[in-house]
């Protein structure tokens, strides 16, 4: 459960220019969610625990392999239209970044854009804290309010960043994340976005585009095993955390695509029939089961225009790369949304 308000604020760097807020606690969401997920058949756990330190790390090092192409490929795309990105939503803009971990790429968008403030939130604290460190080093005139939290949950702006909140309000949602919501779930989360950047509100956001089945193919099961280890890694997670005995010689990763529903599919195999505790529970799998750990949406422009109108943005601006792999859409807030 969240916290409404911070477990953990504080403001010690580069001359009080960087908050950190730690809105998101317990381990007994994360407890719940995986019994409720090992219970069902097909057995699932949400992505968005994959993202512990290690996960996060994982997660890093996949950006960087060469089967990879959504990272390099989203990056040059905001690189050679940054100016043009900043001609549309103007400066002093209060830019949120849900999922901002890493915060990589809002690099690229800062000189142009030069926001009011900065807010990435982000469920791992410690990967949000080092990155956010960095980045105000790099941008000391940037005002940043770093809010750890699961922002598939809530996307309340800290109390600090609520003071900046009379500028227009950007969000920056990166990386096709969106893709790792169902199409239902998308239109939920892009609808609490129109309602958090309110009417006249940017949303700037990368979106993965269908492709030949090979190179999506590729992207998920590369050749150094980095989406393996990144996948069995939550299960290592549940072992240290919520005291499982899972023993990650007896799964494997396994990675598809799914034409019908336009997704990749991460599972998780069961190389024989066993049996794990999870605290004082037990979960039987026989071989074969899997656990579903991951849906990767895959949208053409259209699709994903058509998806967005549904939560009320419409389409400002659109940029491809010269190979049709990645998208990166600008929406603007077109109803009145009930505050
Ligand atoms: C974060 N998300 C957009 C990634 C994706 O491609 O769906 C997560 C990932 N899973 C395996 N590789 C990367």
């Amino acid at each position: 459960m969240l916290t409404q308000s911070p477990i953990n604020t504080r403001s010690p760097l580069n001359n009080n220019k960087l908050w950190f807020h730690d809105l998101h606690s317990t381990t007994s969401e994360f407890a719940s969610d995986v019994l409720q997920g090992l219970d069902k058949r097909p057995a699932s756990i949400p992505p968005k625990y994959f993202y512990d330190a290690k996960g996060s790390q994982l997660f890093d090092a996949i950006t960087e392999l060469p089967e990879y192409y959504q990272t390099r490929t989203e990056i040059a795309i905001l690189q050679n239209n940054a100016d043009e990105i900043a001609h549309h939503v103007g400066t002093d803009s209060l830019l949120i970044e849900p999922g901002g971990g890493s915060c990589a790429k809002v690099h690229i968008l800062l000189e142009g854009l030069r926001p009011m403030a900065y807010v990435p939130m982000d469920i791992s604290s410690q990967h949000l804290q080092l990155a956010t460190e960095e980045l105000a080093t790099v941008f000391p005139w940037l005002e940043i309010h770093a809010t750890c939290t699961d922002f598939t949950q809530s996307m309340a702006l800290p109390p600090t960043a609520l003071e900046k909140a009379e500028g227009t309000r950007v969000a920056f949602f990166p990386g096709s994340s969106i893709g790792n919501f169902d199409p239902r779930g998308a239109v939920e989360f892009l609808t609490s976005i129109a309602q958090l950047v309110k009417s006249e509100g940017y949303l700037l956001i990368g979106v993965d585009l269908k492709k030949d089945k090979s190179i999506l193919r590729a992207a998920y099961n590369d050749a150094l095993g980095i989406t393996a280890q990144f996948n069995l890694n939550l299960l290592q997670r549940i072992n240290y955390e919520l005291d499982a005995d899972f023993d990650l010689s007896g799964w494997q990763h396994k990675a598809i695509y799914n034409e019908q529903a336009g997704r990749i599919e991460m599972h998780l195999v069961s190389l024989r029939e066993q049996q794990v505790s999870i605290g004082q529970s037990r979960f039987e799998f026989t071989k074969g089961e899997t656990i579903h750990s991951e849906n990767s949406y895959k949208y053409s422009t259209q699709e994903f225009i058509k998806l967005a109108q549904e939560a009320g943005f419409q389409s400002v601006a659109l940029w491809v790369d010269a190979d049709n792999l990645f998208s990166i859409h600008l929406f603007r807030v077109q109803t009145i949304i009930l505050e």
